[in-house]
């Protein structure tokens, strides 16, 4: 059976209370496959969302993370601070991180590194602008992207990371990538993974894609072989299209 993995992205949405009350409202839904679901929320939700989903089995995480443990980094959150929330998950490289906060490779290589001590979950976002697809220049874009982002990663801890393929051209926009573009980038990531690792690792990986994921656009994207769930943005901040997201998951 293909394993899944729905993960919610409410970026800067929700307020604690706001949290709290989706919390109750997804937790009434009582997922079949709620341990294949987490939500990544604003660090300030985060310690009353964790509270909230206790015994859900609902994962919950972070949307970013500094590298360094400590220090004077003003405005950052380290992973021991997530790490005492109880966070499963945390976003990185995320195209939004990348494009407005100057998120590079490099930066990214030593977050998953520091996540991955620590013993969670990231959830790792590549994904190539309309600019370069229209090249046909996709595939080299993400490739480079991957080969970076996992330097220096033994094949044991690369193996626990999420990729999420969300192509820019995607996000937010309602135009949302064909199951068909979608399955052919998946698919080209795993043969990455593959080729830097080895097939085990290729095959094991988790990787979603992400971008205008609806409810009415999910059941044939989650359908594709190589696709293993969705990082979901708009459609996460309602309780009832991200719980028919996981449904549909939970269906295939
Ligand atoms: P949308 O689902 O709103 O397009 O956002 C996708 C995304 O960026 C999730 O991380």
């Amino acid at each position: 059976m293909k394993k899944f993995l729905i993960a919610g992205n409410w970026k800067m949405n929700k307020t604690i209370a706001e949290a709290k009350e989706f919390a109750e409202a997804i937790k009434a839904k009582d997922l079949p496959n709620a341990k294949d679901v987490c939500i990544l929320a604003p660090f300030t939700a985060l310690s009353e969302l964790g509270k909230a989903l206790e015994g859900s089995g609902i994962g919950f995480g972070a949307q970013n993370v500094h590298f360094e443990q400590s220090g004077a980094f003003t405005g950052e959150v380290s992973v021991p601070m997530l790490k005492e929330l109880g966070v499963g998950y945390c976003a990185v490289g995320h195209s939004e991180r990348r494009e407005y906060f100057a998120e590079t490779d490099k930066t990214v290589n030593l977050k998953l590194k520091v996540l991955l001590e620590a013993g969670i979950t990231p959830i790792l976002c590549v994904g190539e602008s309309l600019e370069v697809r229209e090249q046909g220049s996709e595939q080299t874009f993400v490739a480079g992207q991957v080969v970076e982002d996992f330097e220096g990663i033994p094949a044991a801890e690369a193996a626990k990371v999420v990729i999420a393929y969300e192509p820019i051209w995607a996000i937010g926009t309602g135009k949302t990538a064909t199951p068909e573009q979608a399955e052919d980038m998946c698919a080209f990531i795993r043969g990455v993974i593959s080729g830097i690792y080895d097939n085990a690792t290729g095959d094991s990986m988790l990787i979603l894609y992400g971008g205008s994921m609806k409810a009415s656009n999910a059941k044939e994207l989650l359908e594709k072989p190589d696709i293993n769930g969705g990082l979901i943005g708009g459609a996460s901040l309602k309780v009832d299209d991200f719980a028919s997201i996981a449904t549909d998951a939970a269906s295939l």
